[in-house]
């Protein structure tokens, strides 16, 4: 049987309440928080850093903090998420000379390490690299804002990436980021995603538990 792991994504959250915010989802059924890291170079928009991945650590949450990192400097970046208390860290391979080394490096730190994959990119990327990741995200929006729509080509995207996870013959999660609702959470599953990014649905509702619930019996529906 499968494991699926819902993550909302803080971006959607209220910044004024970010600590109870992020403790108010995970009361409500959330598995780890996704944690959007935006400089105004990689893409248009600014969020946050390090420094407020550690004030929610020190808020005392511990559940897994999945950091996105779409930025342009990404190696000075790890070792501040490490002492941040970060637990995977994934990056935009277009945005580092090095691969291979950036990969290794996140992974020196004991954290879980990632690529992320924007919709036009394509799967080519994995060949040699499959083999050292922990996790790959699909981006099924353009990434830099949240309350887009899903694009609707990334679903073969994720089954072939389903197809190289099963054959590399490692445990690698494949999360989806953007656009996922209650109403197409299930499909995205069937495609072949376990990890789902979900923004503005969850904390756009009014009720966050019945929300992830509603998300979690999509998905309970395709174990049987
Ligand atoms: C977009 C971010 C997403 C965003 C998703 O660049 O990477 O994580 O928060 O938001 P929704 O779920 O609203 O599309
Ligand atoms: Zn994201």
């Amino acid at each position: 049987m499968k494991d699926y792991t819902i993550a909302p994504s803080l971006l959607a959250a209220d910044f004024a309440r970010l600590g109870e915010e992020a403790a108010m989802v995970l009361a409500a059924g959330a598995d780890m928080l996704h944690f959007d890291v935006m400089d105004n170079h990689y893409v248009p928009n600014l969020t946050f850093g390090p420094l407020v991945c550690r004030a929610l650590r020190n808020f005392g949450i511990t559940a897994p903090i999945d950091v996105h990192l779409m930025t342009t400097s990404v190696d000075s970046l790890i070792p501040l998420f490490a002492e941040a208390g970060a637990s995977i860290i994934t990056f935009h391979p277009d945005a580092v000379i090095h691969i291979d080394r950036t990969i290794s490096y996140i992974k020196s730190f004991g954290i879980k390490a990632g690529l992320v994959l924007n919709p036009a990119t394509p799967t080519g990327i994995l060949e040699y690299t499959i083999a050292s990741c922990d996790i790959i995200l699909c981006m099924s929006v353009n990434p830099g804002f949240g309350g887009q729509a899903f694009i609707p080509y990334v679903l073969d995207k994720i089954t072939r990436v389903r197809e190289l996870i099963e054959k590399s013959g490692r445990s690698v999660m494949l999360e989806v980021d953007g656009g996922i609702s209650t109403s197409n959470i299930g499909q995205v599953a069937q495609a072949g995603a376990d990890t789902f990014v979900a923004g503005s649905a969850i904390f756009g509702s009014g009720d966050y538990a019945a929300t992830i619930s509603a998300m979690r019996h999509s998905l309970d529906f395709l174990k049987r």
